[in-house]
């Protein structure tokens, strides 16, 4: 039996006249960059989050970029990053020559362990930057307090976690500026690159709007040194179509990681995924921790499953940011990460006789 790593026929299969429709109307409007779409789309995804505010950008890494820049925060400044993240956490620091300071995961979530927080903050700290990994928040009540108390800026990296909720409250509305990515693979993604932020205050969203469209409020009047990074009209239209059935995605997401944790809790050689209590997971990915990580992969691909590592190389180990000069040993727990998890197939439309095989597959390597 063949297991794509990623299918999303599922979900856009039963959309495809809506899709067809949206693009006509997009076509027959005349009006491609920043219209109505991507207004009502904006409004929708606040709505979502009941948060005040949300803009529209190109992508989730212009969001985190354009989040610390109206954040202020710039050359000689650090911010706080999890040392297990995808580099898009980290390039957007970079982007702003700011420091990024790496602080360890939590074994239990792989997320910013809020422990550690406080012994990396100096006089130098601006912002911490969590990462709600593969769907789950990180453990915003604390790093909520850890901010109030050193008086720093907080911005969530949401592109993993659309609808994951902490202490009842949805990821992307506990930060000053939340940034997130609609990449094609995100619970909630366009057909084609987008991304957003959200924020409960006026004046940061007003900025952000002006810093995507070049620096303008009114056009052609530049009051800032602007960019170009605005949501895509078509990508918006979509995207609307594709939101109200988000929740139930997420659903559908959370039933067949309950058929993996079913098909794989006699295996005491592979860790699988833990929640926080206060934690309601949203399965961006199914990540499992294992011996032999490499060798199960293999295995596995000859039984024509597809599995992907999220990620082989931390952040400070990649040859980008050799000039910070870490070395291996320099985080252990991102690093060992990095050798052991596994991200098994897990999407809406995935079966349940597909994850049945992978894990029959998958007891067959350990030998039991
Ligand atoms: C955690 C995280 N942050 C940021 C990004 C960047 O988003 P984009 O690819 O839309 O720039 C991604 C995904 O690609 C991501 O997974």
């Amino acid at each position: 039996m063949r297991v794509p790593f990623l299918n999303f026929d599922a979900q856009h299969q039963p959309l495809k006249n809506q899709f067809l429709n949206a693009f006509e109307a997009f076509l027959d409007s005349n009006y491609y960059v920043l219209g109505n779409k991507v207004k009502e789309f904006e409004e929708e995804y606040a709505k979502f989050h009941n948060i005040n505010y949300c803009a529209g950008v190109a992508s989730g890494l212009d969001a985190l970029y354009l989040a610390l820049r109206i954040l202020n925060i710039g050359k000689n400044d650090e911010v706080i990053v999890p040392s297990n993240t995808y580099i898009a956490t980290v390039l957007a620091v970079s982007y702003v020559q700011a420091k990024p300071v790496f602080v360890e995961p939590e074994f239990i979530t792989y997320n910013i362990d809020p422990q550690k927080i406080e012994e990396k903050i100096t006089a130098n700290t601006k912002a911490i930057l969590p990462v709600h990994l593969y769907g789950q928040a990180a453990n915003m009540s604390e790093i909520m307090n850890v901010a109030k108390k050193y008086n720093l800026m907080v911005i969530e990296d949401n592109a993993q976690a659309h609808g994951a909720l902490h202490s009842h409250q949805m990821t992307g509305t506990f930060g000053h500026i939340n940034a997130t990515s609609f990449y094609p693979s995100k619970n909630l993604g366009a057909l084609g690159d987008a991304g957003a932020i959200t924020t409960s205050s006026n004046d940061y969203y007003e900025q952000i709007k002006m810093y995507r469209n070049y620096g303008s409020k009114v056009r052609y009047y530049n009051d800032v040194i602007g960019y170009n990074s605005r949501l895509d009209e078509l990508q918006a239209a979509l995207l609307l179509i594709k939101l109200k059935h988000l929740q139930e995605w997420n659903q559908e997401r959370n039933r067949l990681a309950k058929k993996y944790f079913e098909n794989l809790k006699n295996l005491s050689d592979i860790h699988l995924p833990q929640t926080l209590e206060n934690n309601t997971h949203v399965y961006h990915l199914f990540v499992i921790r294992c011996p032999k990580r490499n060798e199960l992969m293999d295995f596995l691909k000859k039984n024509e499953i597809d599995t992907l590592i999220h990620y082989p190389v931390p952040p400070h180990l990649q040859r980008a940011y050799q000039h910070l000069n870490f070395q291996k040993g320099d985080f252990p727990i991102a690093e060992q990460l990095a050798d052991e998890m596994l991200s098994l197939p897990l999407y809406p439309g995935l079966s349940d006789s597909q994850i049945e095989y992978v894990c029959e597959k998958i007891q067959a390597y350990y030998g039991s």
